[in-house]
């Protein structure tokens, strides 16, 4: 049995703080609540330009932003209604919150909201749809039919929140100046002229579990030749010393196609263990563009155990709300608005 270790009490501390300011104000599919504490460990102390390609609810970017990590932030994502909301979010929050307030959590009103069109409504109210979609949608899923129209049905909460000011005040704080661009993870990780203290994170859709490693198709967008394109891109970073991490799903697509990278493989424990290995423990990995420093490094012997119990690590076997870790090859601002329309 590895050996377990305690991270330097700093750090830990630094992190359980992050985790309650500023934070995501939507429910988004792959979220990193759970992984977070490793996540940031892994992420460099001294940040010029943080990018996030692949935003979703964008956990890893609030932390941050929290911590004051970084100088400057962009953020992207091909989804245009989440784009739309996080610019509208940080440009316009009052409105939003205004807005937010008209909705009803009654079927009725969420089929009717749900039938509108997006691309009809003012930036604001088309926001402040998906913030309302998100809260009383069936488990905050986002989908839409064939004809990019929204298809999820009513969630039946007994008492969700609709608008959450406080949220969304804090969340619009830690937007404000922040770039947030529509743009395809390739249009980013090419073009940009990244710095030595910059860095990236990325949080593509999963590839699945069952994916063998010549896995060649399988249903959804970001399918098998967009995973071999970010991982030429990431490998692309790495040549040129460009600090970042990826996550993906633990299995042998993901291990081939990141193979040689620097590779931490992470359990995550979920509610629904729809993977069938072990018990509701979910196998992600972690894999850095090269050794670049981060706190994770303090960890003196790399080929250890770390158990993150509730945000705190802790000697011993895993326990409640968890994530175990094993190291080495596994097995409103004008501002903003104006750098967006300079950039989209
Ligand atoms: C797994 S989610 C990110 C989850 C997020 N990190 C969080 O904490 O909630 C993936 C995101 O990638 C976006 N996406 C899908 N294909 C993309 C592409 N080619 N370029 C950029 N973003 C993409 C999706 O719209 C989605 O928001």
């Amino acid at each position: 049995m590895p050996s377990a270790v305690v991270l330097a009490e700093g750090v830990a501390t630094a992190t359980v703080a992050t985790a309650t300011a500023a934070g995501p104000f939507l429910k988004w599919a792959g979220g990193k609540r759970q992984l977070l504490p490793r996540i940031l460990d892994l992420v460099p102390r001294r940040i010029d330009t943080y990018y996030e390609p692949f935003l979703g609810g964008g956990a890893v970017f609030f932390a941050l932003a929290a911590r004051g990590a970084f100088r400057r932030a962009v953020l992207t994502d091909t989804n245009d209604e989440l784009v739309n909301c996080y610019r509208a979010v940080r440009d316009d929050v009052e409105s939003v919150i205004t807005a937010l307030r008209r909705f009803r959590n009654t079927p009725e009103h969420y089929y009717r909201v749900r039938a509108q069109s997006p691309s009809r409504l003012a930036p604001v109210a088309r926001a402040a749809r998906v913030i309302y979609l998100n809260r009383c949608g069936y488990n905050g899923l986002y989908r839409v039919n064939s004809s990019g129209r929204f298809n999820v049905p009513f969630g039946r909460y007994v008492r969700p929140t609709i608008c959450d000011p406080v949220k969304l005040r804090a969340a619009a704080r830690a937007l404000r100046a922040v770039e947030i661009r529509h743009a395809d993870f390739g249009e980013v990780l090419g073009a940009e002229r990244f710095g030595g203290d910059d860095f990236v994170y990325l949080d593509p859709p999963y590839v699945p579990v069952s994916a063998t490693a010549s896995f060649t198709a399988y249903a959804g967008d970001f399918g098998p030749a967009e995973q071999q394109r970010l991982a030429s891109a990431l490998r692309a970073l790495s040549a040129r010393r460009v600090s970042a991490l990826l996550s993906n799903s633990d299995c042998a697509a993901t291990r081939a196609l990141y193979r040689g990278l620097d590779l931490e493989a992470v359990q995550a424990r979920r509610a629904i263990n729809s993977v069938g290995r072990g018990r509701g423990a979910v196998g992600e990995l972690l894999v850095r563009s090269f050794r670049y420093a981060c706190p994770a490094d303090l960890v003196a012997n790399t080929d250890s155990v770390i158990t993150v119990v509730d945000g705190q690590r802790a000697r011993g076997p895993a326990a409640g709300r968890s994530a175990t870790v094993s190291r080495g090859e596994p097995s409103a601002s004008s501002a903003g608005k104006a750098r967006d329309a300079r950039r989209s």
